[in-house]
């Protein structure tokens, strides 16, 4: 009886154990995305991009991204490629920086040009993607595929108020176009901090880092993808609690 209780302990702490690295493989993920939306926030507006939309994780295009399928590219995605997830917008926003610096001429061509050649120094900027979804690729970098804007229309709207065009199911939150949040939970407001939140560690740092980029909003809170990994690791463990207990139990 003792042994197999503590094989139930092993088996436990190695499903904890497994559970908490691929969360933090996702938050890694999740902690870029929600600092390229607080880049895209930043770009729409200082550049008056109506139309500039939150992205969120999408295990679809994460799929497709493993498999480097090139199916519907430049028609129903785009991508991109970044280093590292901890790095990964510093270096996606020295190439948006060259983007930004050219006339309103240069970037329509660009942006004409990007549909036929693969300039990808703008693509996690364009204003109509809303998913996105990484994996290693074999090369060592990370590709990052986005989703829906594969020809670029969005680009090509009048310019105005940050966050004033935005798609349904989404709504201005200080200038972009967010996910209308489902539910709400009070965080205390906290006016004018920095945009681009560097210290999120825990799921819930970055919940609140992310909440924090959209200070205009009193107290609403977004719950979307992290909070399912948390469902889903203790979906994963609270079987094995159960044989243990019942293993307790019948000692
Ligand atoms: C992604 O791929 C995994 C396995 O590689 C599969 O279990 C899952 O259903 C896929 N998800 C989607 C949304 O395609
Ligand atoms: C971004 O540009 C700055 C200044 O030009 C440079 O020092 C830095 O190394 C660049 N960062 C990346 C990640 O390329
Ligand atoms: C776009 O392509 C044309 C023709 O290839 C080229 O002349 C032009 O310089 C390109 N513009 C930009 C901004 O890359
Ligand atoms: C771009 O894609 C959108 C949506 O798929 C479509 O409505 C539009 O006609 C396309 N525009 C061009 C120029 O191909």
């Amino acid at each position: 009886m003792r042994m197999k209780l503590e094989f139930v302990l092993i088996g436990v702490l190695l499903l904890v154990f497994t559970a908490a690295c691929n969360s933090n493989e996702n938050t890694g993920q999740l902690e870029f995305i929600d600092k390229l939306n607080a880049l895209r926030r930043e770009f729409a507006k200082n550049n008056n991009i109506v139309n500039m939309h939150e992205l969120s994780f999408d295990q679809n295009l994460m799929n497709k991204s493993k498999t480097m399928d090139s199916t519907g590219r430049f028609v129903e995605y785009r991508y991109t490629f970044i280093g590292s997830f901890s790095n990964g917008v510093n270096e996606l926003m020295n190439s948006s920086t060259s983007f930004e610096q050219k006339s309103e001429q240069e970037k329509v061509e660009a942006i004409d040009n990007a549909t036929t050649i693969e300039d990808l120094s703008f693509e996690h900027l364009t204003p109509g993607h809303t998913k996105i979804g990484c994996t290693k690729s074999t090369m060592g970098k990370i590709l990052c595929l986005l989703a829906p804007d594969g020809n670029l229309s969005s680009w090509f709207k009048a310019a105005g108020d940050a966050g004033s065009l935005c798609m349904s199911g989404y709504k201005n939150v200080n200038g972009l176009c967010s996910i209308t949040p489902k539910t709400s939970i009070s965080i205390p407001q906290n006016h004018r901090t920095p945009p681009v939140p560097t210290t999120a560690k825990t799921e819930l740092d970055r919940q609140i880092a992310k909440y924090k980029n959209e200070e205009q909003d009193g107290d609403e809170y977004d719950e979307d993808f992290p909070t399912t990994i948390i469902a889903s690791s203790a979906i994963l463990v609270s079987p094995v609690m159960t044989v243990v207990f019942v293993v307790l139990v019948s000692i």
